[in-house]
């Protein structure tokens, strides 16, 4: 994405460049990564249907309104709500927002740092002829090591600020323009692997054929937890890009596509892992380490796999870069322009502290793993508090904000600089973030964490 300046503050320069940053954010580890391995936890398809309910019920509304609240005041995720509501406590929404993109980052860097390993692994063809036993225990021996993982996320971590602080700039517009259709087209390639394996079907049927009897309110609160950490909502991430859209973009036009592309890549990403984990006799619910498990059983199984094993994995690693730098340009813009901190300057001390506390999540999968918190390790923790809890509260109040505080005329005016709404879509909008979104979230959240028995 390229920016230009204008009055001193950064703007994406084209409308692909504002859906290239935008989806960059959206698609990462949480679709290939996370979003399977959490559906395989929580029971399969009814997880998936649920989930889908959240994206389009409240993550689409959402979405929208982050964009309004960061194009119209033009700031970071703090200083939005203090420029919208001056001497109001709707700031500390944006502070909530800023605190949650360190926790994510620390975990989301020793993810990326593994899947930078595994494109290691996969140019010295390390998965060749192992067993899918020999295969799950590579994977959990590699990252309960003391030091690979944690070289990797550094190197990965040190790759998020290098490119935040040059500023973001042509290279990622260039190269996401290449490598998302790319990543899409090697996950197709997977799923027609992935379904004309042997025992496919019981696969499919674990993603599409849902038993909502298996649902827990523990399951529910993930699915809604994931719906923000996949859309990147809920802590200013679209706040904060969105300062940087111009006036002539469709705010509209924007969400949707990003929230289709994203829900797209998670179903895919399923598609491409179920089958396998049943064909394989992998456990569905095995956890984190599930699509570093069944993939590599996969290339293993087909022709090309060598490639195909390099550049998936290559990819992913590229995804994760488009997400990780937008949390911590969150955390730069403010320091940058709250702390009146030089780019520079915010960018290296972000993440320095960042990766300081990524270090802690990766030991916690090995040497540090008899520290537990709730009976999660850091890594765990940092990761269930900040989709679990600190994302839907974000949202929460940034529905809030939009529905109750700006108001229907204020959206109306914001979304009609560069697109159109009718009365009645801006009334379902309305409706949405004012009551179905804030009321959705709050019981989901106090269900999810056992206040509420319903
Ligand atoms: N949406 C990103 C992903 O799915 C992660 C992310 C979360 C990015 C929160 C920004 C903010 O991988």
């Amino acid at each position: 994405m390229t920016e230009k300046r204008k009055g001193g503050r950064a703007e994406f320069s084209s409308k692909f460049g504002v859906i290239a940053a935008a989806a960059g954010s959206a698609v990462g580890l949480g679709n290939i990564w996370k979003f399977p391995y959490i559906t395989g936890v929580y029971g399969g398809a009814a997880f998936l249907f649920v989930y889908l309910g959240f994206i389009a019920a409240i993550g689409l509304p959402v979405m929208l309104s982050e964009l309004i609240i960061g194009r119209k005041s033009r700031r970071n995720a703090f200083g939005a709500f203090k420029k919208l509501a001056p001497k109001s406590m709707w700031r500390y929404v944006g502070m909530l927002g800023v605190g949650a993109a360190f926790m994510i980052l620390a975990f989301y860097g020793v993810v990326a740092g593994w899947s930078v390993e595994y494109v290691v692994v996969s140019v010295l063809n390390g998965f060749k002829s192992q067993t899918p036993d020999q295969l799950s225990s590579m994977f959990s021996d590699f990252i309960a090591a003391p030091f690979r993982p944690v070289i990797y996320q550094l190197i990965f971590m040190f790759l998020t600020g290098l490119i935040v602080m040059i500023g973001i700039k042509d290279g990622i517009e260039k190269n996401v323009k290449i490598m998302m259709p790319l990543l899409v087209v090697i996950i197709l390639v997977l799923d027609i692997r992935a379904i004309t394996l042997p025992g496919a079907g019981e696969g499919l049927k674990f993603l599409f054929h849902p038993d909502f009897s298996k649902l827990t309110g523990e399951g529910i609160l993930s699915a809604l937890g994931h719906a923000f950490f996949s859309l990147s909502l809920g802590m200013g991430t679209l706040i904060t890009y969105g300062s940087y859209i111009d006036n002539k973009n469709n705010l509209i036009n924007t969400a949707i596509n990003v929230t289709v592309a994203d829900t797209l890549i998670a179903v895919l990403a399923g598609v491409a892992i179920f089958p396998a984990v049943f064909a394989f006799g992998i456990e569905a619910s095995s956890g984190p380490g599930l699509v570093f498990i069944t993939l590599p059983n996969v290339f293993q199984q087909m022709p090309g796999g060598y490639i195909f094993s390099i550049l998936f994995f290559l990819l992913l690693t590229v995804a994760a870069l488009t997400s990780s730098i937008s949390i911590l340009e969150v955390v730069v813009a403010y320091f940058n322009e709250e702390l009146k901190m030089k780019r520079r300057v915010a960018t290296v001390f972000a993440t320095v502290i960042i990766s300081l506390l990524g270090i802690i999540c990766s030991l916690s999968m090995g040497i540090f793993d008899h520290y537990t918190f709730f009976d999660l390790n850091f890594f765990d923790l940092l990761d269930w508090v900040s989709a679990n809890l600190l994302l839907p509260l974000g949202g929460l109040f940034i529905s809030l904000f939009v529905g109750w505080r700006l108001g229907r005329k204020k959206v109306r005016e914001e979304i009609q600089k560069g697109g159109s709404i009718t009365e009645m879509f801006l009334s379902i909008f309305m409706f949405l973030v004012r009551i179905i979104a804030p009321i959705a979230i709050a019981i989901v959240f106090l269900k999810g964490i056992g206040l509420l028995n319903i």
